[in-house]
């Protein structure tokens, strides 16, 4: 049973939150956290709830070996601020539009920037909207989120030890 829970939250949660719960998921599966966390993602707007990934984030999610046609699109809750013990943003921008959606300012030490505070070591400090851009924006999305997920399954070992 899931002892831990895990939101990731960009804007659409078509490309870079749906690719970092795929890769996540894909990641923790091989660690003896698997059952004990749960994971989930979603977008700080409503424009594209229902919809699975961007064809070009599933594309190349699955040149890289993660599958994330399991996924549809949905808003962030006021509920998800109760119920997941981390939200983490994939940019300042979704950073600041969840402390403003929080419903408790309790709820803002569970906002997280995902490679600010995961993967420091990285020249980014926010996983760039790719939406706009072309393929090698969905590439540098997942090696971005590679590097911060291996950052978080070890943040997440050192709380179950
Ligand atoms: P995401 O990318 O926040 O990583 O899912 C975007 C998806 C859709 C839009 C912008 C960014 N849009 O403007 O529709």
């Amino acid at each position: 049973m899931p002892r831990f829970s895990v939101l990731f939250v960009c804007l659409g949660n078509i490309c870079r939150s749906p690719t970092a719960e795929g890769i996540f998921k894909h990641k923790l599966d091989q660690t003896e956290l698997s059952d004990l966390v749960f994971v989930d993602s979603a977008g700080t707007s409503a424009h594209h709830v229902g919809e699975s990934p961007d064809p070009r984030a599933q594309e190349e999610a699955k040149r890289a070996g993660y599958d994330l046609s399991f996924i549809r699109s949905r808003q962030v809750r006021d509920v998800d601020f109760h119920e997941f013990d981390l939200i983490v943003a994939m940019d300042d921008s979704n950073y600041y539009n969840l402390q403003d959606l929080a419903p408790e300012p309790d709820y803002h030490e569970k906002i997280k920037l995902f490679l600010a505070d995961f993967a420091p070591q990285l020249p980014k400090r926010e996983v760039p909207d790719p939406y706009y851009g072309g393929k090698q924006g969905f590439v540098e999305v997942i090696e971005l989120i590679e590097a911060a997920s291996d950052g978080l399954i070890e943040h997440l070992r050192k709380l179950h030890q």
